[in-house]
């Protein structure tokens, strides 16, 4: 069997009861390590919370050594680790896909993500609309396509969860035209950098999408006990300082209740 399995937003403790049970049935352990972290846990100490090995699978390993991750799964159990969901902001479907194809069965063990836990700033997942990635920028290469959907969204007034870019394993263009493998140190965009980049886009476009007087929600470790919720205009977001990663940002829509802003109202620095 390969499980697929759940680990939650926090620390090692957020997995279900079930998923451990998987775990401890596993002959070998996998955590995917490239979409996200989990801000208060190492790889040893889930090693040591799990009492198994954990070997880490980068974006390599997924994706173009994924038999290896299946291999005899058909007759012993393999558990890959993932943090959020398995099916939430980055699905794993590729590699459901490659199991089925070798007749490994396969089972989900879900855990929160961040497209349920957001709901923790107040706003009905319901009126979310689509979500989008906001990519590192760099001198030359400032893509946009996340400008239209936010754009999209705004005009029926839904919500916008803004995932913000991780870097891990990544390396230098030097070394990649070197084949050197050389990764440089992981990064992992803040709410701050977002929020330049985002104003600097409608400063280009002009589109009128929203402003640096638009409010929005700037959140960091969101599920787990030292959240930080801040709810500020995006040029103050631009300023904020909101501590370790992960971060996103949420830009509300129209569709506000009144008691949803009531509630932000709570997390308004001033
Ligand atoms: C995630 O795991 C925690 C801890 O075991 C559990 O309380 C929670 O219900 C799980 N969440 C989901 C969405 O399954
Ligand atoms: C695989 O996991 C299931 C359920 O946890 C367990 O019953 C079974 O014995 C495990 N299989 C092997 C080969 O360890």
């Amino acid at each position: 069997m390969l499980y697929i399995i759940g680990l939650g937003l926090s620390d090692e403790k957020d997995i279900t009861l079930k998923g451990l049970e998987a775990i401890k049935a596993s002959e070998r352990v996998y955590l995917e390590s490239y979409t996200s972290i989990l801000p208060h846990v190492s790889c040893e100490s889930l090693s040591r919370f799990y009492e198994k090995d954990v070997i880490i699978a980068d974006r390599e390993v997924v994706e173009s050594n994924s038999d290896e991750i299946l291999r005899n799964a058909g007759s012993v159990n393999v558990s890959f680790l993932v943090v959020g969901d398995p099916f939430g902001a980055t699905t794993h479907t590729d590699l459901v896909i490659r199991a089925r194809e070798m007749n490994i069965p396969v089972e989900i063990i879900h855990n929160a993500s961040i497209l349920n836990v957001i709901g923790a700033c107040g706003l009905q997942l319901y009126n979310f609309g689509q979500t989008v990635s906001l990519p590192f920028f760099t001198e030359t290469w400032k893509p946009d396509s996340w400008y239209v959907r936010i754009s999209e969204n705004r005009k029926i007034g839904l919500h916008t969860l803004v995932l913000l870019d991780i870097k891990v394993k990544e390396q230098s263009l030097e070394n990649l035209a070197r084949a050197r493998k050389i990764y440089e140190e992981p990064r992992y965009m803040t709410v701050s950098q977002a929020a330049n980049q985002m104003l600097e886009i409608e400063d280009l476009r002009n589109e009128k999408v929203y402003s640096p007087d638009t409010m929005a929600i700037g959140v960091s470790r969101i599920g787990s006990r030292d959240q930080k919720i801040v709810y500020a205009a995006l040029k103050e977001l631009a300023q904020a300082d909101i501590g370790p990663p992960l971060h996103s940002i949420v830009l509300p829509g129209s569709r506000c209740h009144e008691m949803e802003i009531q509630y932000l109202e709570a997390y308004r620095q001033h």
